[in-house]
């Protein structure tokens, strides 16, 4: 095992902080040990942010550049956190470097970009992963375990939605998540999300169909500072186009089942609304990331006349519950953070040389994070083509 690890995160805006905050915390999660975890550097090119999450969050210093993180002897572990337009070019040049390599979901902006790193992995040094976060979610892996053991048994159909409301205003500002190709809105923002946990419970996709895409506001003001995550600030008089989806949807086929999966970014009422059931062929579930600390589930085998949903309080019987919060008690609460505790965590046990047996699940591979975009892109063709179906 090595002796210490030590910890870069670039990019100290909404995720980054996430990021930030789960390194300072994996090491306190868990009966085993990880080496000693230093918090070395936030980078980012803004340095009020960069200063203002290293003194929050505890890490040493701030670097401007994702260079100076890659040069830096004394960081072997970075996660990647800004745009997704960024993210190939830093990814491979810490790769290069011989860093272990966390990189937010989706994976880039484009397919091309998302194979290339995806090909500099494979022949890196270092551990390259993905961080689709949701699969850490507890009540999530909780509904897969129950499906995979066979209490609910094969999927038949699944009916997801991600509904987020950051974008309803036409006010809120021009930023990096309006910009890019067909699909890089909504879709990527989180329909990643969506699509990843959809595969996660129900196999992968074999083909996708019905793909739909709506720009309800088509230009967006442009800042007068700095923005992050979805951050309204004052803006300016001067208006700029909207490139991609407010709102994506499509249908899905996979192995056992259907599926289909709704997103958006102007969904007024819904900050966070990640929601889907799924019906198998001995019972249903439902989530609702709004209830993170439940979930409902219907199993085929009550008394007629008294049967239906209960609900199923999530407590240390269940995935990263059990150890995985610092008062270990059934009832205490715990929301989206403690997912990135449980993704940080995971990374860093696997880069500690730790055997995935005794680890939690490894995190996503930059491969699977390429067959994650394969399925955005053929949502993409589907919605140009009219609906169409595309074959994955
Ligand atoms: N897993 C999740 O739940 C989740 C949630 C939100 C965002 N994300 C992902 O995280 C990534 C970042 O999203 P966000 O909302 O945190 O972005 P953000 O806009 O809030 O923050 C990005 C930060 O990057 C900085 N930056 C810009 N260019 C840089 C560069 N070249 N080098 C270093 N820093 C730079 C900016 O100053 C800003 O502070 C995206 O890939 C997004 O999809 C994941």
């Amino acid at each position: 095992m090595a002796d210490s690890l030590g910890i870069a995160v670039i990019g100290a805006g909404m995720a980054g902080r996430a990021h930030a905050a789960a390194y300072r915390t994996a090491s306190t999660v868990y009966e085993s040990v990880l080496p000693p975890i230093r918090l070395v550097s936030i980078g980012d090119v803004n340095a009020d942010f960069g200063r203002a999450a290293a003194d929050r969050f505890g890490y040493a210093r701030t670097d401007s550049s994702w260079q100076a993180i890659a040069e830096a002897d004394d960081i072997d572990v970075v996660s990647v956190v800004i745009a997704n337009s960024l993210h190939r070019d830093v990814v491979t040049g810490l790769l290069e470097a011989g860093k272990h390599v966390l990189c937010e979901k989706p994976l880039s902006d484009s397919l091309a970009n998302a194979r290339a790193m995806a090909d500099a992995a494979r022949t890196a040094p270092g551990a390259a992963r993905v961080g689709f976060t949701f699969r850490r979610t507890p009540g999530i892996a909780f509904i897969r375990d129950l499906i995979r053991d066979g209490t609910l048994g094969s999927v038949r159909h699944f009916s997801g939605r991600y509904w987020t409301d950051y974008a309803t205003s036409s006010r809120a500002p021009m930023s990096w998540r309006y910009q890019g190709g067909p699909g890089t809105g909504a879709l990527g923002d989180v329909g990643s999300h969506l699509t990843y946990i959809a595969e996660f419970l129900c196999g992968e996709m074999k083909s996708v169909s019905g793909g739909q895409f709506s720009t309800v506001i088509t230009e967006r003001p442009e800042p007068l500072g700095a923005v992050t995550g979805h951050d309204h600030v004052a803006v300016s008089d001067s208006y700029v186009s909207v490139e991609n989806d407010d709102v994506a949807s499509y249908a899905a086929e996979f192995a056992t089942g259907i599926g289909t999966l709704e997103v958006s970014r102007v969904a007024p009422g819904h900050p966070n609304g990640l929601m889907f059931e799924v019906f198998c062929e001995n019972g249903s579930a439902v989530f609702d990331q709004r209830r993170p600390g439940e979930i409902q589930l219907f199993i085929d085998d009550d008394r007629p006349g008294t049967n239906g949903f209960r609900q199923v309080i999530l407590g240390p019987e269940h995935p990263y519950l059990g150890g995985g919060l610092a008062m270990d008690a059934p009832g205490t609460g715990f929301g989206q953070n403690e997912a990135f505790v449980y993704q940080a965590r995971s990374f860093l046990e696997e880069v500690a040389g730790i055997d995935e047996a005794d680890s939690l699940p490894r995190c996503a591979s930059f491969d699977e994070g390429v067959h994650n975009m394969e399925i955005l892109a053929a949502v993409a063709d589907s919605a140009q083509a009219n609906g169409k179906k595309v074959q994955l």
